[in-house]
Order: C-alpha cells, then structure tokens, then sequence
C-alpha cells in the first residue's frame, strides 16, 4: 500500500501506539491522537524521534465538541485511513448480573467513547477521507462484539457498545460506498494491553502488523465486513 496519511485515536498506549509506531516506521504521516498529551511520554518519544511524521493531536473523543475542534483543525488535509481505535471497558461490575442500575451512567460513557465517537469522527473527517487516496475506515471493534461467539455472558456493557459499533459500521459501509469510502471492522486479538492483561495470548507487534495487512489489501468488496486480526472473517 502506498503511504500516506492516518489518523489514530487513543495512540498513547497499547494497540494504539503500536499502530503509530509501526505505520511512522512505514513511512506514513500520523495524527496521533490522545486524550493528555502532556503524560504520552511514549508517544512523545516517537513523535521527537520522527522527524515531524508522528504529530501529536490533543483528543477525548467524548468531550462536547473536541471532534468539531479537531476537524477545524485538519479542515483541507488529506487522511487515507481513519483508525477509531481508542475505547473502555467500563467497570469491573458488568461481568455479573446486579449492577445496570447503578452502572448505567458508566454505561452511557462506554457507549460514547466506544460506539459514538467513532461514528462523529467519521462524519466529521469525511471531507479528509474524500480527499484521501485510499478512503479507509478502521473500527476497532472486538470479537467480544459477536453474537453468535457469546456463550459465557458477562461483560454486558463492553460487549454491547461493540456490538453496536459494528452495526455502525456495517450501516456506513453502505452509506459510503457511493463515494468510494470503505470501512473495515476489525479485531485485534486478544492483546497484551492495559486492557487486554498480562494473560493476552499476543503482542501489540504481532496485532498491528495483522491489522495492517487487512487494511494493505483492503477492497470495496471487503467494506462492512468483520475480520479477525489474521484475515479471517468472525461471524456476528
Ligand atoms: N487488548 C485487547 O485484547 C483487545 C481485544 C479486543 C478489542 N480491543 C480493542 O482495541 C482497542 C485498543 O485497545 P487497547 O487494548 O490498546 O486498550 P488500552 O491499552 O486500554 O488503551 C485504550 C486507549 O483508548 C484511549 N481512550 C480511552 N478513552 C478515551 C477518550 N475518551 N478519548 C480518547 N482516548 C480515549 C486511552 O487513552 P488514555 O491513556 O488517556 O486512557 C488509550 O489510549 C480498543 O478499541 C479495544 O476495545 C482490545
């Protein structure tokens, strides 16, 4: 894929880092968005080491108007790929039954970071994605997401904010593809991350460099499709 521009929420920390990392080493221009610029010190070691190809964007993706302010900023500049990668797990209560009352609040915030945010990013980004070349969406979802994978339970509030993201997504991918914008749904494994624990089974190395080769041979006929971080697709 030839290089170009991305722009990466949530790059501060696990996947989203890595993606920063490895796409910067590839060569291409990153906006790396984060919500406190001031502690990304990993971030900030990439970014000082970059030669200007790692920017660093200040970005909570649920703060009341932070996406507008973003887009003002970036009014006219291409972005080929759009990666919504930055979300929450929500509180620890949610892996029993017992708690949606008082969780429901956290509950709204989950949805805002994980399900709505990425779908504002992309209408607020689309005038950059249309003046990219490779017009591509990467949501970052989670197998946790699928339906027919849900045999434990639990996780109630996270599973449900992804499973809605992919509907998102699987509704913009139809949206947009009049105007060449496709929107991959991707999982990234099960990633040794803050979020993801010490008992992961895989490295944010190994991760991105799955998710970059799906997005590397990504096509219009792939768009509002669910792919595992190796290339196989998950069911919903
Ligand atoms: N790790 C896994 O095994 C796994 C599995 C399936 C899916 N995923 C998905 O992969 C993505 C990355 O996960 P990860 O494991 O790298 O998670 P992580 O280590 O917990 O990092 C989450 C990132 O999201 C950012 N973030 C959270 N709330 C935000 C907000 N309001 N505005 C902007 N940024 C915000 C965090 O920023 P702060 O540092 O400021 O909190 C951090 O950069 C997520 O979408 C996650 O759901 C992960």
């Amino acid at each position: 894929m030839e290089t170009g521009h991305i722009l990466i929420t949530g790059a501060n920390r696990g996947i989203g880092l890595e993606l920063a990392r490895q796409y910067s080493a590839e060569g291409w221009q990153v906006f790396a968005c984060c919500r406190s610029p001031e502690n990304a010190t990993d971030l900030s070691q990439l970014a000082a080491k970059s030669g200007g190809g790692v920017q660093i964007i200040p970005l909570d993706v649920a703060r009341e108007g932070a996406i507008q302010i973003l887009a003002q900023s970036l009014q006219g500049q291409p972005i080929d790929i759009l990666f919504n990668n930055a979300a929450v797990y929500g509180p620890a209560s949610q892996a029993r039954l017992g708690s949606t009352q008082s969780d429901s609040e956290e509950w709204m915030h989950v949805f805002a970071v994980n399900t709505i945010a990425p779908l504002q990013l992309v209408e607020a980004m689309k005038p950059n994605l249309l003046l990219g070349k490779h017009k591509v969406v990467a949501l970052m979802s989670s197998k946790m997401a699928s339906l027919s994978d849900n045999t434990s339970g639990g996780a109630i509030i996270y599973r449900s904010s992804k499973t809605a993201l992919n509907a998102v997504g699987k509704s913009l991918a139809a949206d947009l593809a009049a105007e060449g914008i496709k929107v991959a749904l991707l999982h990234p494994g099960w990633v040794q991350t803050d979020m993801g624990g010490s008992n992961a089974l895989i490295s944010t190395q190994e991760s991105v460099a799955g998710l970059r080769k799906i997005l590397e041979q990504f096509t219009p006929e792939k768009s509002g499709q669910f792919f595992n971080y190796d290339g196989t697709v998950l069911p919903w």
